[in-house]
């Protein structure tokens, strides 16, 4: 089971205090079987790893640009995030995808970046209420992830997070049934494609301490990613205890 927390455009230096506090609670987390990740807003990437000494607790990127460097004003490379000692990375988050216009097809450049850098990928995809509505919704999701997988894909270097658009910061999640459904196509989708290796799913979108522990126990959700409730390490760890015991 991974709790991975992104921290959006949100911390600063006195963030750190946080983030410690996290760090010493992480072996609660870890003796449930709870991998612990913060992927806090780029300038503090640095100083959170040197903190993150126990490997407990891992640190992550929330976007890295395709290219490893070059001309390429206010961007941030996979290996630029690596070398700070990051170990994780965000892409194709539906708020990057939204801000900035990313496709599908640059989603995929980057989580092919990701891997190249040395970082887990962890490629979000999701619907809008609007497809939900119209019943689009595992269309949606499974031409997501077919078109932000890249073909050199290493199964054993992705995360799946399926984050609903209309469930992230507005308090309200999908129906457990609906979660289930969704995660069951998901894994189908990604065992067609990697028949040998078991890729983690992670539900994201208004996961609270309050309901972490039934979304959690659905099938075939493996963690979360939490975006609010993961500023404090209260929320965050009282999400990670929630989780099912996996020994
Ligand atoms: P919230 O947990 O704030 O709904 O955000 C979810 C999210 O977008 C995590 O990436």
């Amino acid at each position: 089971m991974l709790i991975a927390g992104n921290w959006k455009m949100n911390g600063d230096p006195s963030s750190l205090e946080e983030f410690g506090r996290m760090i010493a609670r992480a072996p609660e987390a870890a003796a449930k079987g709870v991998d612990l990740v913060v992927c806090p807003p780029a300038v503090l990437i640095a100083k959170c790893a040197d903190r993150a000494t126990v490997s407990m607790i891992a640190v992550g990127g929330q976007d890295c640009h395709p290219d490893p460097s070059g001309a390429h004003t206010g961007d941030i490379s996979a290996e630029m995030l690596a070398a700070c000692g990051a170990r994780y990375v965000i892409v194709g988050h539906s708020e990057r995808r939204t801000d900035h216009g990313e496709t599908d097809a640059l989603v995929a450049k980057k989580a092919e970046a990701a891997q190249r850098g040395g970082l887990v990928a962890i490629v979000c995809v999701g619907e809008t209420e609007a497809e939900r509505d119209a019943g689009d919704a595992l269309a949606v999701v499974k031409r997501q992830i077919e078109g932000s997988l890249p073909a050199t894909l290493d199964p054993a270097g992705l995360v799946l997070a399926y984050e609903p658009v209309w469930a992230i910061g507005t308090g309200k999640t999908p129906s457990i049934d609906d979660i289930a459904e969704m995660h069951a196509h998901i894994r189908a989708l990604l065992e067609s494609r990697f028949p040998a290796v078991p890729v983690l799913i992670l539900y994201g979108g208004s996961v609270k301490p309050g309901n972490a522990a039934e979304i959690l126990a659905v099938d075939n959700v493996d963690g979360a990613l939490v975006g609010g409730a993961s500023l404090k390490a209260d929320d965050f760890l009282g999400i990670a205890l929630a989780a099912p015991n996996h020994g």
